[in-house]
């Protein structure tokens, strides 16, 4: 049975709205809920496009347009080096981690995946009948992974290890030492990585993010990307995946594996492409914008969860979410519970950090999205609550 955790509740915060209350949704990383927009030059791109007639079926890998785009911001933000011919357009990141599962899980294959972990992940693994090990990320540590743990969970039937970094839903960006330890141990072992880098430009300054396919010398390394968070596109659906291969051996195997899925599916969206080359070649000027503006909603909701008592949290450096832990033992039975009865009581919705899976049990996930005014009174409730039964 697939679970979405993220989504889990909201049948609940729909029922706490029939009564006619109005809930504070903090569940769903989407910015353009909020006070952020897609940039105007995107935006008359689709139009422009839809208006010129790119409304029909595109290559199956994606308009070479966008694809050679691509393979220019790779090499321009991220210092990776690949061809146009190693991508392939997608209907956003979601539609890249079922191209990836498709691709390298049989049935009985594991995948080793960070625990807590974003959970679609877990999805479409399991949907391939795949096996989901987590490996630690140590809280204490920023957390960063446990690479005693990670070397201990991999067996034969392990087929790749997979990097969310900046992480979702820690916020955590793992330092350049500790991505290319990971791909040691993936090359002691002949394994892929696969790196999920949504948020790359969103990060706040005190850590730096680099890309794995820019670290890796002799491992193959399958990059997922997008542009809903970074281009304020979610609505749109559209991302994309490389293989860097510094081997040269797999690249374009694997590429010709992943093209068979993409033509299964005919292609991604024609006049959305088009507006996602505008997104890279255009001006960036946004990100620059919307990265000052999370950072001082971080910084409040951090301040505020200080005072909170039975609660506490590791500073997110990248990313757009707050992951708590909260000392429930005794008050609650589960984080779940925890996040039901906020959301009965005090009209907040969360994520129970179980839903994440392996390390998420006593926490929950907000995102820090809103306007300042909106996550003061989001916090006034959790506070309140938080005082009436962690205190
Ligand atoms: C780590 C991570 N990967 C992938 C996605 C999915 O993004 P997309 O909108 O590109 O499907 C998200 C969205 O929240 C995410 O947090």
């Amino acid at each position: 049975p697939l679970k979405y955790a993220i989504r889990d509740l909201i049948p609940y915060a729909e029922q706490v709205e029939r009564r006619g209350e109005k809930v504070i949704r903090l569940n769903i990383g989407d910015p353009l809920k909020f006070d952020f927009d897609t940039p105007k030059h995107i935006r008359e791109a689709l139009c422009r496009a839809v208006n010129d007639r790119w409304n029909f079926y595109s290559a199956s890998e994606g308009d070479a347009e966008l694809r050679a785009a691509i393979a220019e911001k790779e090499r321009k933000f991220n210092g990776v080096d690949i061809s146009p011919d190693h991508v392939i357009v997608t209907a956003g990141v979601s539609e890249a981690i079922n191209f990836v599962s498709a691709a390298f899980i049989d049935p009985g294959d594991e995948a080793l995946i960070p625990g807590p972990s974003y959970a679609p992940y877990v999805n479409f693994i399991q949907a391939y009948n795949g096996r989901i090990v987590y490996y630690r990320t140590v809280e204490e540590n920023g957390w960063q992974p446990d690479l005693d743990d990670l070397r201990s969970k991999i067996t034969d039937k392990t087929r790749f290890i997979l990097i969310i970094n900046p992480n979702n839903p820690t916020g955590a960006i793992y330092s350049e030492n500790t991505v290319r330890k990971i791909l040691d141990i993936a090359a002691e072992h002949n394994l892929i990585v696969v790196s999920d880098e949504i948020y790359d430009r969103i990060t706040y300054g005190e850590a730096e993010f680099k890309s794995t396919a820019a670290i890796a010398r002799d491992v193959p390394v399958i990059g997922l990307n997008g542009f809903s968070k970074v281009y304020l596109m979610t609505g749109w659906r559209l991302g994309y995946i490389y293989v860097r291969d510094p081997t040269g051996k797999y690249a374009d195997a694997i590429i010709g594996h992943l093209n068979k899925l993409a033509r299964a599916r005919l292609s991604a969206c024609t006049p959305v492409m088009r507006a996602g080359i505008a997104a890279l070649r255009g001006p960036q000027e946004h990100v620059h914008d919307m990265v000052a503006r999370l950072r001082e909603r971080r910084d409040y909701c951090c301040r505020r969860i200080e005072e909170i008592p039975g609660m506490s949290v590791v500073k997110p450096k990248g990313a757009f979410y707050l992951f708590p832990k909260i000392d429930i033992k005794g008050k609650f039975d589960s984080d779940r519970e925890f996040a039901l009865k906020l959301l009965d009581e005090e009209k907040v919705l969360v994520v129970h950090g179980s839903g994440f899976g392996f390390g998420g049990e006593n926490h929950f996930r907000s995102i820090f999205l809103p306007p300042i005014s909106v996550l003061e009174e989001a916090f006034n409730r959790i506070e309140r609550f938080c005082r009436k039964y962690l205190a």
